[in-house]
């Protein structure tokens, strides 16, 4: 392809994935299949990977792909970003209306919108292109996350249409609750604290240091105020209609209201529709429609006067608490959990709640028989908020936390500084075995998925299984013939398992097959507590294999990037225990990888590079920078940091700045891909 024609593909191609991807987070119409997508973005990339200079700031292959953060520059707001004053009560909005009715001297019309529950942000953009993302911070200056709300695929980079050349726009960033149940989900399943709601997991979520990270956190935006003058546009409400054919996502959820009876009427719909959304709202944002009318009423120091925000009560009801049930997990933390009259609420019946661990008995000194208060705030799970002392009964049985494991009778731990009770009875304790299996053979771990929970649970019951290398001694002659009935639950069917020679072949073959799964998602799926995917990748690109991992100490560990004293804790004290290193050397001695092992690296040291100086641009999709510039010093190479006219090559990557291109170009440096490196290693 000559480099007209690329630049034409590549200005066609972004526009057209930019277009698409419109439709769909803006406009919810899906215009092409998520395949079709990939595919031309494939092939947008492979472009830009070929002519780096024809690459737009637009291109959706720049969402991800900055630098890991360190620290967030702190940066001013050019215009304060003020927060709303809140009412929780009708009569706080009949003042409201009443007070600004007296300043104007009639009444306004009204735009009520939802009241997202997450966390503010700030977007500038520059004729057109987006270039920064402020957090609200105090108001007067926030962080700058620019590289973080980039990788949100809703939020357009290029503005659509006629916009206006320089714009400021606020919204608020959530997640969905389908994002957080799962996040939630492998949280708990690594053995760390599930964060409380979406909103925090929200905040975590945009401040965590490395976009890749960020982008998978499934986060969303919506936009809500422009806070700059913009001509031809007299409403609040134009504003917003606008600012969704610029291509920002805006909600359909809003209304112009006459009057407060209008304004109540919003309120009543959604107070009861709200448990429908897929996102947490948490009340009613009241604006005045007129920008020329909210001009003249101002401001506070704090507060516009001309919107308000009317706060929703959490949904709160009465059960009696009927007895507490207590949970052992994979990692041996007992959770107890409320057994309630069944009650309605927030539209679902609730019989269970959560009642967190053992401090939190104590400090609602909740007792069986109690009337309980339940909960449904912005979190999924209903938890119990207080006890109605006027119900108490007086034979109430004071809750004594348990004190031996439910499930194998073992005393319980409790570490300095934690909030929940352990099990220390890994080798021993059911639901610890079980579970510890059921993580080890998941999809993100060792994909074994001829295998599941109830055909974990039969080998365990037949005593096949009790730890993780046993699942590599099972034969054809010890599955043959197993059975199973599962009885039937709640609106399911009863269910006959039976292993027959198909059943017990596609079982063999998945745990076979599982030998190939690389060292980051083995050190994944062996378990370690604190060792989560994204933690176990870092660890084992660090120490390349589980020998160096495993002779670490804690001091070396905590010096590893992102590594804290939790973790580094938790890692040394797992393989102090010589139960979890028979395990580890039976599943080496089957062929499972406990190594990095790519073409890069088995050639790890070699002269190969000697006399060979070389500049390292752009961000690599198989290594860090690090491990590109390690990899061409141990065969031999020199690594400069500017381009000259005895550098050699110029491996880039993502990013590669245009003025390094431009330089490499004049002096006729060739610019090489990682894999190019890859075989000037392995084949010359
Ligand atoms: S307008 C100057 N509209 O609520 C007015 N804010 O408690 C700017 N929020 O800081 C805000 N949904 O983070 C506005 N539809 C909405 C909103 C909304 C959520 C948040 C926002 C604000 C906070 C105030």
């Amino acid at each position: 392809m000559t480099p007209e024609e690329a630049k034409k593909k590549i200005i066609s191609l972004t526009k057209q994935l930019n277009d698409y991807n419109y439709y769909y987070y803006v406009l919810n119409q899906p215009k092409i299949s998520d395949f079709d997508f990939d595919m031309k973005l494939k092939e947008l990339e492979k472009l830009e990977n070929e002519f780096p200079q024809f690459r737009l700031p637009e291109s959706p292959t720049q969402r991800v792909g900055g630098e890991p953060t360190k620290d967030f520059k702190t940066v001013r707001h050019s215009i304060p970003m003020l927060s709303l004053s809140n009412s929780y009560s009708k009569e706080d909005l009949y003042e409201f209306t009443n007070r600004i009715k007296k300043t104007i001297g009639f009444e306004p019309e009204y735009v009520t919108e939802l009241k997202f529950d997450g966390l503010s942000i700030s977007l500038s953009y520059s004729n057109g292109i987006f270039f920064q993302a402020v957090t609200r911070g105090d108001g007067e200056k926030g962080d700058d996350v620019t590289n973080n709300v980039k990788t949100i695929k809703s939020i357009p980079l290029k503005l659509r249409g006629n916009y206006p050349e320089t714009l400021e726009i606020r919204g608020e960033i959530y997640m969905p609750h389908k994002v957080f149940e799962r996040l939630n989900k492998e949280k708990e399943e690594i053995g760390e604290t599930p964060f409380a709601n979406p909103r925090n997991a929200a905040a975590g979520s945009l401040k965590l240091q490395d976009p890749n990270e960020v982008a998978d956190r499934g986060l969303e935006a919506f936009f809500y105020y422009i806070p700059i003058k913009i001509e031809g546009i007299n409403t609040h409400y134009e504003l917003l209609q606008n600012a969704k054919k610029w291509g920002f996502r805006v909600s359909n959820h809003m209304a112009l209201c006459k009057n407060i009876n209008e304004i109540f009427e919003f309120i009543d719909d959604w107070d009861k529709e709200r448990y429908n959304l897929p996102f947490d709202i948490d009340g009613i944002v009241i604006k005045v429609n007129d920008l020329k009318i909210q001009e003249q009423l101002g401001y506070t120091a704090k507060f516009p006067r001309w919107a308000i925000a009317y706060k929703f009560k959490a949904e709160r009801v009465e059960t009696k608490l009927l007895s507490i049930d207590y949970q052992v997990g994979r990692t041996g933390a007992v959770t107890p959990v409320a057994n309630l009259k069944p009650v309605q609420l927030a539209g679902s019946t609730v019989k269970r709640a959560s009642l967190h661990n053992a401090d939190i008995i104590a400090q609602l000194d909740v007792r069986i028989g109690d009337t309980v208060y339940v909960e449904k705030g912005g979190e999924i799970i209903p938890k119990i908020v207080g006890v109605n002392l006027n119900k108490r009964p007086k034979d109430a049985l004071q809750v004594k936390f348990i004190k031996n494991c439910p499930e194998c009778g073992t005393p319980l731990v409790r570490k300095e500084g934690e909030s929940a009770w352990y099990c220390p009875n890994e080798e021993g304790c059911p639901p610890q075995i079980k579970g510890k299996l059921e993580h080890f053979i998941s999809r993100k771990a060792m994909n074994i998925n001829s295998l599941g929970e109830g055909k974990i649970e039969m080998l365990y019951d037949n005593n096949l299984v009790s730890n993780i290398a046993d699942l590599y001694d099972l034969t054809f002659d010890m599955l043959i013939g197993l059975e199973k009935i599962i009885s039937s639950t709640e609106g399911k069917k009863s269910k006959k398992i039976s292993f027959r020679e198909k059943t017990t072949q596609n079982i063999l073959n998945g745990i076979e097959q599982s030998k190939s799964v690389p060292f980051p998602r083995v050190l994944y799926a062996i378990g370690i507590r604190y060792v989560g995917e994204t933690v176990a990748k870092k660890l084992a690109y660090h120490y390349k294999n589980i020998d160096t991992l495993m002779n670490a100490t804690y001091d070396e560990l905590i010096n590893v990037d992102e590594i804290g004293d939790k973790i580094a804790q938790s890692i040394v004290e797992y393989f102090s225990k010589k139960e979890h290193i028979n395990i580890i050397n039976r599943l080496k001695a089957k062929g499972i990888q406990f190594s990095i092992e790519t073409d890069i690296k088995k050639t790890k040291t070699s002269d190969k590079l000697k006399d060979l100086q070389f500049v390292v641009s752009g961000v690599f999709k198989n290594y860090s920078r690090d491990e590109i510039k390690n990899i061409i010093e141990d065969n031999g190479g020199k690594i400069v940091s500017s381009i000259s006219s005895r550098t050699n090559y110029i491996i880039a990557g993502n990013n590669m700045g245009p003025v390094k291109k431009e330089k490499a170009d004049r002096l006729g440096i060739p610019i090489i891909s990682e894999e190019e490196l890859a075989k000037m290693i392995s084949l010359r």
